[in-house]
This record gives C-alpha cells, structure tokens and sequence, in this order.
C-alpha cells in the first residue's frame, strides 16, 4: 500500500496512529541534526519530521525537492502549531522512508507566488499544475462542469456527443483545416462550434441537447480567448426567447449558488443592443459601475473648435471624484488614448473642482456657461473629470467605451468578487463587412430575424435595421455567453444565404444537408452556448483563461510544451499529398 492518508488528511484526532503517506517534497528544513520536510500531494501539505536516527539516512542520501517520496511513521501533536496548514496541528515522526523517484531541480519554484515567468511555466506546464494557485482554478473549473452537469440532467438535457472532423463552413472566424490522406487534396475542418449538429439533432427529435465541447477558431487571441476552448453548448425544441433565456439564467443561478454559494436572486437585467451600444459604448457592458456615456454632438458642435466641429461623433464620461488629477496625470491618459490599439488624436477634460469652479482644456472656445452646461449633461458632480473623445462615429465609440472601463480600473470600480449579470438581446441580424464588401451575420447564419423584420429580408437598404431573435449574456464586462432562437424554414433560410452572398450553387455547396433537412419536419427550436473558460475564469476573479486550462496555448497559438504546431516529416507529407 502506497498510502494510508493523503497529505491533506491528517488531524490531532489522528495523534498516535501509524500511518503511511506519498507525496512530492516541497521544501526541506535543516536545523543542525534534524530535518523538517513538507510533503505535498493533490490535498494538502503535512509536516514530516526526521530525528537524529533518521537524518543520519537522509545526510546519506540527501532528497531534493520534487523528490517522490514514500514514508512511514507516527501522527504527533507540533509544538508549534501552524494555523493556515489544515495539517498545522500535527507532524509525522518519520520511522521509514522511500524514495519513489529522484527529480531534477525544478527551473521554477512550486509556489503560490512562484519565480517562474509566463513562458517557462508553460513550458514545464505539468510542474506549474503542481502548484496551489492552478490546483485552485482547475477543481473550481471541475465544480462548473459538475453542477452545469447537475442541473442540465435535471432538466432532461441530453449529452450528445458531435465530430471534430467535419466540414468546413463559413460561421463567422477563420477554421483549423485537417489534410485527409484519403482524399488528398480535400481538408476536414474542425468545428468553430457544433453548431450546425445541435440543429440537426432537433430535426432528429432530441429536443434538449447539451455538450460541454471542445471548439476550435483560428483568430487572433487574447487574454480571453484561445485557438482552442470549451463552450457548454445546448439547444431546446419548441421553444420562444422567453424560455430560454429563463432556462439559462437559471442554469447560471444554479452555477454560481452550487460553486461559489452566491445567491442570485435577483432577475438578470436585460438591455437592448442599441442600448447598450449607446449607453456604454459595446455591446458587454461593465454594469458593476455607472459612467455611461454622454453623446454631446447637439450641446458642443459650431463653438468654433475644429476638433469637435469635425467629429461625426463627440462623446464623454464623468469620472467620479477625478477633478483633481495632475496635469501629468491627464498627459498620461491623453497618451493612453492615442495608443495605435484605440487610434485618437487627443483627450479633452472639463475639471470641476469641490467648489464648483470650472476648468477645461478647450477655455479658449467655451466660456463657463458652456462648460457648466456640458457638465451638466454628463451629470457631472463637484469633485468628478469629464473626459471627452471626438472623432469618426465607430472609433470614437469603441474608444471611450475603453477609456470608460480604464477609469473604472483606475477607480477600483470593478471589484473581481462582484458580478453582475445581464442580457443583451435585440442584436441586428446583419452588419457590413468593408473589407469583404458584404453583408455578414452578425450571430451566424441560423439566426432568425424578428418576425416583423422577415419582410425586409427582400430590401438590402433595410438589412442593417433587421434586428435578431438574437441575445447574449454578458458578465461583468465579458461576453460569457450568445445565443439565438433559429431559423427552422428551409425559404427563410435560404434567402439568409442569398443575403450573406452565396448563390444558390454554393448555398447547396456549403449547407445542402441543412437545407435538405429542413424538408423533414423541422420543429421550431433555438439555443445558446456559454464560454465554459471564462465563466470558469471569471469565477476564479480572473479575466485571463489560460489559467483555467489544464494545457493551455500561449499569446501566440503555441503549445510551449509540446512545441507545437510544428512540422511534419517528408512522408507524412507525401503521405498526405501536401
Ligand atoms: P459564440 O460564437 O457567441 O456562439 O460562442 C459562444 C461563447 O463562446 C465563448 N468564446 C470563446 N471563448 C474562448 N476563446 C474563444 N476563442 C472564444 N470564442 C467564443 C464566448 C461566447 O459567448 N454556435 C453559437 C452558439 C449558439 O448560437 O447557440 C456560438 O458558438 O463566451
């Protein structure tokens, strides 16, 4: 028997007893003729304490640490006691011991706050598991998967499987190819989402689907996004908006009572698109804090100021009890908005000051009743900093709703142990792509127009007003989730492709055995998929993924352990015909 206890395992309850215990040494102790080792396993450390007797062994054959190790020994009282150690009260009174294995020195220490930069840890990413920090993320992950688990068997969901290797069809990013060998010259693609399955199993009548899946997208990455991540992915049979949009803010209650015991009780605010377009300047809106955006174009335009006079857009923020920032500090965030990532020309303020006295960057082109005006608009308040971007309409919006969140940073106004929940529904069904020169969709191609809308789907001066039976949830700032009730008629459907460009040979091309399915008794059905990564992340308290992935990949696509993706020998290549 390797083990009696785990290392996490052992109480004052268990004092006297014999036990045995396996583990990784994390740190070894010397006091002049006795050792002191901490043996850490998946559960805990436990304090391992060698007498004269047996560190005359050890000085023999000195461990080191993330040796594998095998002792025997008695459960003692510590004399002085460790409250943070769930083993704190107690020490094992080594009587034998075994190496399992020897380790090499590890290039990082195994700690909480280790020594190991980003890229050696992914690189010895099976040593960075080890440690606590990363333990923590993914058991919390597990508990997500568990209790979405949980609550969807509950409520008749079926897992159902789908194939990685399928076909590769326009949905929206750019899609992971596969070479086949036995039809060289013709390429798998691996799914950007079982998106199209989901659908084809609600023709075949399983009218509660779900898949925690593996989804494959070949985009540019951030911190909350990976080449490769997991979605909890469901659909439902006759069903309206309303239904799912309750099933699922339920199934994010039950997560967050069953992981993090947060009771939500409250029902998830819901906003419009537009809404949430005008008001915070995206489409995730940050709701943990208020700044909302101040379009000023009807109150600021014709003074004379080039700048504004310009703009198609000029638009500004009242930052709460930020008057007194320095001119350095205004020098530093007119910087951060010129930045290549947000691409403005400058940074106006209007100061007003605890006692009311108004001053502003642009004194020379608005006198004070202008300036109090304009405060008055953004709801300023004595003590706050209205900041104001001018420029072109889309720019100029995706800038300040950057500049909005960055203030909320500043003012710790995002508090990682809040959340705040909330849909976002009413997307438009189409958006214009410049470079392509098209309309693409702006959820994918099954997602239905508002019934009102169906008749404009005949007017392409009207498309960029169809509104979608399309909603998102949206955390603290992040797009946990989207969704979309679907269309289930094959005529709809297929002036959706002619809308989006394709002809009608391509159409078949593309998606025949959706459209062929669609003459078999299609039931009305709809469905959303969550970012299973980033509700674990967010749980966690963290915006960034990766470290809620077991084998994630770098900033850069790459798998620093494996070293992949990498190339393949000559055969393999001829193999495949490449
Ligand atoms: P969508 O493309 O909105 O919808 O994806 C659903 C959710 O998946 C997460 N997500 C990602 N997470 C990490 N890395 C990525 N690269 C990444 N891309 C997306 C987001 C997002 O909200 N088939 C549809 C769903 C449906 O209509 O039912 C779909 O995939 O949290």
């Amino acid at each position: 028997m390797y083990r009696t206890h785990t290392c996490g395992e052992l109480r004052s309850t268990h004092i006297g007893q014999q036990i045995t215990l396996s583990g990784w040494v994390k740190t070894i102790r010397k006091f002049g003729s006795i050792t002191f080792i901490d043996l850490r396993d998946r559960y805990g450390i436990t304090q391992l304490f060698f007498n004269e007797r047996m560190n005359a062994l050890l000085e023999a054959n000195p461990l080191g640490r993330e040796f594998v190790l095998q002792i025997k020994g008695a459960v003692m009282e510590r004399s002085n006691k460790n409250a943070n150690l769930p083993t704190g009260d107690i020490e094992i009174e080594v009587s034998e011991y075994t190496v399992l294995n020897a380790s090499e020195t590890p290039p990082f220490t195994i700690e909480d706050n280790t020594d190991g930069g980003d890229e050696l840890r992914m690189k010895y990413r099976y040593l960075d598991l080890r440690r606590d920090a990363i333990k923590r993320n993914l058991e919390l992950r597990y508990k997500v998967s568990r209790a979405t688990r949980n609550f969807l068997d509950n409520h008749q969901f079926m897992e159902v499987e789908t194939p990685m290797l399928i076909k590769s069809t326009p949905e929206g990013a750019r899609d992971f190819v596969v070479p086949s060998r036995m039809h060289q010259g013709q390429f798998y693609a691996l799914p950007q989402s079982p998106q199209l399955f989901k659908q084809l199993l609600m023709v075949a009548g399983y009218d509660r689907y779900f898949q925690i899946v593996k989804c494959f997208r070949d985009e540019d990455l951030r911190a909350d996004r990976q080449p490769e991540f997991t979605q909890i992915d469901c659909e439902m049979s006759f069903v309206n908006q309303e239904d799912i949009l309750d099933m699922f803010e339920n199934m994010t209650k039950h997560i967050f009572q069953d992981v993090k015991g947060i009771d939500m009780q409250e029902a998830f605010p819901r906003m419009t698109w537009e809404y949430a377009m005008e008001q915070y300047g995206n489409d995730k809106p940050d709701i943990r804090f208020d700044m909302r955006l101040k379009k000023l174009n009807d109150i600021i335009k014709g003074n004379g100021f080039p700048v504004f006079d310009d703009a198609s857009l000029v638009i500004g923020i009242a930052a709460t009890g930020c008057s007194e920032y320095t001119r350095k500090q205004l020098d530093e965030l007119t910087e951060w908005v010129k930045r290549p990532q947000l691409g403005m020309k400058g940074l106006v303020y209007v100061k007003m000051a605890t006692d009311g006295t108004i001053k502003s960057s642009v004194d020379k082109f608005f006198n004070e009743d202008k300036l109090k005006q304009i405060a008055e608009f953004c709801e300023a308040k004595p003590g706050d900093l209205i900041l104001i971007l001018a420029g072109e309409e889309a720019l100029t919006r995706k800038a300040i709703s950057e500049l909005r969140l960055e203030m909320g940073n500043r003012l710790g106004l995002r508090d990682t142990a809040v959340y705040k929940p909330l849909w976002v529904m009413d997307f438009p069904l189409f958006e214009y792509d410049d470079e392509e020169k098209r309309y693409i969709a702006c959820h994918h191609p099954f997602t239905s127009p508002k019934p009102e809308h169906i008749s404009w789907m005949d007017d392409e001066s009207k498309y960029i007003d169809i509104k979608a039976n399309a909603y998102d949830l949206v955390l603290n700032g992040t797009e946990i989730g989207g969704g979309s009730i679907r269309i289930f008629n094959k005529a709809l459907q297929e002036k959706m492709f002619s809308a989006l460009g394709f002809t009608k040979e391509e159409a078949i091309q593309k998606f025949g055995f959706l459209l062929s399915a669609f003459e078999y008794g299609t039931p009305p059905h709809g469905g959303i998929a969550l970012g299973f990564d980033r509700l674990c992340a967010l749980l966690g308290g963290s915006d960034s993924i990766r470290d809620f992935i077991a084998f994630p990949k770098n900033n850069a696509g790459r798998d620093m352990m494996l070293d992949a993706p990498d190339v393949i020998d000559a055969k393999q290549r001829k193999e495949l015909g490449l």
